[in-house]
């Protein structure tokens, strides 16, 4: 049976779920997700969602632009960033109408706070611009845009793993999937298909990203033959909980928190003296490494504290309660009475599936579209994070071009119709055979052991410092990887809720984009954003200030490149 819609909408965090959302109010939309729609990444943000609406103090979105170029190290693309902080002003109060509950100042209004790399008069000093709900702002959002995709009728496919995307002749026409609950492949059909699918964090062995961020739509992507861009450009986030990777806001930075080394030297004072602990990420985190690698962690060990105490109680309570609430639980330590041990985690995926400014897919990663395929938030790259994204400007690029990317195919089917395009029964055939293989190998490698090699060698060879000999070694030790991955054998021979199964498939999507970010990280010959290259240490704008455009043919990486679009800033010495 081939299920119909005229929308399928793969992914249910805030990017999937604001275009369906928008889709629904004129068309027939699936979302499918491969885990209950609520427990999608998205709700792990915490801290914010940027705007530059000024409830609290002046506020421009010109202000919101510089910050956004200059943090991701002049590689964003301009002409993208403006639609970003623009359409962030529409954007919050839909979602304020929506029922969102936003923290409130005392006289009623979104309440705001300060996060890295966000600045007052371009690079004065830190602005209050993050909107939040306390820090559980993602989570408040998720919920909100769930509820309201319920009240439009939104089909719902929970626990649907989609494997392939069905292209042909530059036409999307469907996908198959293999529902976890009954054990059954399915075959779905429909004039547009839209991804929204996360990112890939779990290619790293301390990360703040959920298990189930495995780059699977990005991997389709990439068997399909289509490109990706920029996938060497991985944000660690300064502050996860050691050993654990688990994100602690930096929204307690932004509500005053300390960074301190082992003599209790608040060290960011020496890296970014204007702005402290809310300088970019990129250079929070290499200052964090770098006090650890020079052996000024705490008790020698690698990681130093982040110190929330003279925040005091009532403010905890109030404005980071989850925090609190977690760090009990998880190191069992009160944030009240003591600092918490953190670490650069692997967070953010600042490349992707190449995107218009309306989510079209560009097959070539330039110009040529995939009739009918859109893609939104993390999975994409449109690109308004470049080289390093700021925080709290995530969960906003996931509203404003889920937003963009429901709008622009909804127009597209109010002129194309919705009658769908053929089924192309050739290329299912081997989609549904690629996953009963994957059943049927006999071999002695074990998922499990191949993903933890994977997960250390990234951390250790691909991390907030690389430079030739580690990623000549990582690069050596995916493909050998990949090479294993072949003799995988899946002990569970049942296909209900087969986890064996879609681990392996996970483990697959994870090896193939590990060899693309490696092999661009090698590539890019220069240290811009979150790239840092230890033997390259200055950005090299004569050589570099281009995007990375790479598909994998016969088994190997090919590189291309595309211009960055500059309109009004251009490139300066980044200093904070
Ligand atoms: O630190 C945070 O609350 C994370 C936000 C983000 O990644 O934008």
């Amino acid at each position: 049976m081939v299920i119909k819609h005229d929308v399928i909408i793969v992914g249910a965090g805030l990017a999937g779920l604001r275009a369906a959302l928008e889709a629904s109010r004129y068309y027939d939309v699936a979302v499918l997700s491969k885990l209950f729609p609520t427990r999608s990444h998205s709700g792990a943000a915490q801290g914010g969602i940027a705007a530059s609406i000024g409830n609290v103090e002046e506020d421009h979105i010109d202000w919101h632009f510089f910050d956004t170029v200059k943090g991701s190290d002049y590689l964003g693309d301009q002409d993208a960033i403006e639609y970003l902080v623009t359409d962030a002003h529409p954007a919050i109060y839909e979602l304020e109408h929506l029922g969102v509950p936003f923290s409130r100042t005392a006289d009623g209004k979104i309440n705001q706070r300060m996060f890295g790399g966000h600045t007052k008069n371009y690079g004065e000093g830190p602005v209050l611009r993050a909107c939040f709900a306390a820090d559980r702002t993602g989570h408040m959002i998720l919920h909100t845009l769930y509820e309201q995709c319920v009240k439009n009728n939104v089909r719902f496919y929970s626990e649907f793993f989609v494997t392939d995307l069905m292209v042909k002749d530059n036409i999307v026409r469907g996908l198959v999937a293999y529902n976890m609950i009954n054990g059954q492949m399915v075959t779905m059909q429909s004039k547009v298909v839209m991804f929204g699918t996360g990112g890939y964090g779990r290619a790293f062995k301390i990360t703040s990203n959920a298990h189930a961020n495995t780059g699977d739509g990005l991997g389709i992507v990439l068997r399909a033959g289509l490109a990706l861009e920029d996938l060497e450009f991985v944000q660690f986030h300064p502050t996860g909980v050691y050993r654990y990777g688990i994100l602690v806001s930096e929204g307690a930075r932004g509500e005053g928190a300390y960074l301190l080394n082992n003599t209790g030297e608040r060290f960011m004072k020496n890296y970014a003296p204007k702005l402290m602990e809310l300088a970019p990420r990129d250079m929070t985190s290499r200052s964090i490494q770098t006090e650890i690698d020079e052996g000024r962690g705490i008790n020698g060990e690698s990681y130093v504290h982040l110190d929330l105490r003279h925040l005091g109680e009532e403010k905890i309570a109030e404005r980071l309660p989850e925090i609190r609430s977690f760090c009990q639980k998880i190191v069992g330590i009160d944030v009240v009475k003591e600092p918490i041990p953190i670490q650069p985690t692997a967070h953010y995926s600042m490349g992707g599936i190449p995107v218009t400014v309306d989510g079209e897919v560009l097959a070539d990663g330039k110009s040529q579209k995939v009739e009918g395929f859109y893609a939104a938030g993390e999975c994409s790259c449109v690109s308004v994070h470049g080289a390093n994204r700021l925080g709290t400007n995530s969960l906003l690029e996931a509203v404003v071009f889920g937003r963009r990317a429901g709008k622009s195919l909804t127009k597209y089917l109010s002129t194309a119709g919705t009658e769908l395009p053929d089924l192309p029964t050739e290329m299912v055939e081997p989609a549904l055979q690629r996953v009963e293989k994957f059943m049927t190998k006999t071999g002695k490698e074990k998922t499990g052991i191949l993903r933890k090699e994977l997960q250390e060698i990234m951390m250790s060879k691909v991390g907030v410092f690389r430079d030739e000999k580690g990623l000549k070694e990582a690069l050596e030790k995916v493909k050998e990887l990949e090479k294993r991955f072949e003799d995988v054998q899946i002990d569970d021979k049942s296909w209900k809720f087969n986890t064996d199964l879609t681990e392996a498939m996970e483990l697959d999507n994870l090896l193939h984009l590990a060899e693309i970010i490696v092999s661009g990280a090698l590539n890019r010959q220069e240290s811009r954003g979150a790239q840092s290259r230890k033997d390259f240490p200055k950005r090299d704008d004569e050589n570099w200030l281009k995007h990375t455009i790479a598909f994998k043919k016969d088994g190997k990486v090919l590189f291309d490149y595309k211009p960055v679009v500059i309109t009004k800033f251009q490139p300066k010495e980044r200093k904070y």
